[in-house]
């Protein structure tokens, strides 16, 4: 970006200040705020990461973050409940039609993930219960948990926390990484209340 020549200072620092702040800061803390108001699940979070991370000292890998089903779990469900923006807009350069609605050129059109991650449609009747298990199956053949992709929803499209298409989150896998050693070392170190 700075090479590029395309941005002003102050606009880098705005791009900088979504990068830090907006994104994973703001799940951190409402994973820690979520924690806290159900401290079993907490339990069971600091438990696997102390299994897998027994050493404050002890180096951690990709692998290590990657295998613990529950870590994970968790951090989709903070994304899903509190997605960091809750809700956005776009606006239509054409005449487009959506859902058999049709709407002019120029219409603003409101996109929220904090209805849609949470819809009962999508979720089922749990829709609004933070489930890490939701995101974990269980592989017969091999006896163990394993990561999902979907929660249990049909669609991909059950879930917009980072939207969707060429104006999604562009730092979505680095955020998903980010957050899950952020979660990892603070539940493995910390007890929230
Ligand atoms: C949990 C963390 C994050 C979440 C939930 C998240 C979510 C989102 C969402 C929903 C948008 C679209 C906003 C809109 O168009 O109204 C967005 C845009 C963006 N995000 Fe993230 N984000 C996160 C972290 C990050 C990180 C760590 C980076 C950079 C390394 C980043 C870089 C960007 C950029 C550059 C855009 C603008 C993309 C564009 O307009 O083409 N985000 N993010």
């Amino acid at each position: 970006m700075m090479r590029g020549g395309e941005f002003s200072d102050s606009e880098l620092v705005d791009q900088m200040l979504t990068f830090l702040a907006a994104g994973t800061a703001g799940a951190l803390t409402w994973c820690c705020y979520h924690l806290c108001i159900e401290p079993d699940i907490q339990e069971q979070l600091h438990a696997e990461i102390r299994a897998t991370i027994p050493s404050l000292d002890a180096s951690v890998s990709w692998q290590d973050l990657e295998g613990m089903p529950y870590l994970n779990g968790v951090c989709q469900e903070v994304l899903r409940l509190y997605p960091t923006v809750p809700m956005t807009g776009r606006e239509a350069i054409r005449e487009t039609t959506i859902a058999g609605k049709t709407s002019p050129k120029g219409t603003t059109i409101a996109l929220c993930p904090q209805a849609i991650n949470r819809n009962p449609e999508f979720w089922g009747e749990t829709a609004d219960q933070f489930l890490p298990e939701r995101w974990i199956d269980i592989d017969e053949k091999i006896e163990r948990q394993i990561l999902n992709k979907h929660g249990g929803a049909s669609t991909n499209f059950a879930q917009i926390k980072f939207l969707h298409g060429p104006r999604a989150c562009i730092g979505k896998d680095f955020a998903k990484a980010e957050f899950r050693c952020a979660v990892a070392g603070c539940l493995g170190c910390f007890a929230f209340s």
